[in-house]
């Protein structure tokens, strides 16, 4: 089972992506986490660069560096995992980016479309779940946290705004895609993503 984290930074993705491991872990299952972009040496090193306030990096330079980390990541963990039987939580994937790339910087939906299918040659997620986030309050856990922002968090709060609303319309009338509340307690958070899950029919 693959099953996808999405939202804008500070949505609290990793805490929950934690969480949902965890209970699953405590059931049996092999559960596998990762992210994008990363996931790979490659991957982590095109994040490296992808993140970098020291770059000017295009939006389709954007678009293609996210690919090219994400075709090494399907190879080389998510595909080999789940051949394994394992359940795959990964922390952003494709809708990151249309959200980003697409519905932020602008960029084609069906060229993005393209591009993305060419690095998961036809891998989807079984499950996608938004967490909606306001962007002050992401904004607020950012600073909460203390660390220098990166690129992409240095964007203005009218960017994050279109990734948001990005991510809903590609939420809405899909029924792979569950959108929860990121504001909501993190016990909350990860009982209604195993409902999900649950809901889905497939395990393992
Ligand atoms: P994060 O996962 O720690 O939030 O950081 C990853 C950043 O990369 C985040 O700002 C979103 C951005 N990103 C894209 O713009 N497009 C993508 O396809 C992916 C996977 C991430």
């Amino acid at each position: 089972m693959f099953a996808v984290i999405e939202g804008i930074e500070g949505s609290g993705k990793s805490t929950l992506q934690a969480g949902l491991a965890e209970a699953l872990r405590a059931r049996g299952e092999r559960v596998a986490t990762t992210r994008e972009p990363g996931g790979s040496p490659l991957g982590d090193a095109i994040r490296a660069i992808f993140l970098s306030t020291e770059l000017e990096v295009a939006p389709v330079a954007e678009a293609m560096l996210v690919n090219a980390a994400r075709a090494q990541h399907v190879a080389s963990l998510i595909r080999p995992a789940l051949e394994r039987g394992e359940t795959v939580i990964c922390d952003r994937f494709v809708d990151s980016t249309l959200a980003y790339q697409g519905y932020g910087r602008g960029l084609d939906l069906s060229m993005l479309r393209g591009l993305c299918e060419l690095a998961v040659g036809g891998l989807g997620a079984d499950l996608t779940i938004v967490l909606d986030c306001e962007p002050t309050l992401s904004r607020e856990r950012l600073d909460a946290r203390g660390s220098a922002r990166d690129r992409l968090e240095n964007e203005r709060y009218g960017f994050h705004q279109r990734v948001r609303e990005g991510f809903l319309a590609l939420a809405r009338g899909s029924s792979r895609h569950v959108v929860l509340d990121a504001s909501d307690t993190r016990e909350n958070l990860v009982a209604a993503a195993l409902a999900a899950i649950e809901g889905l029919g497939i395990r393992g």
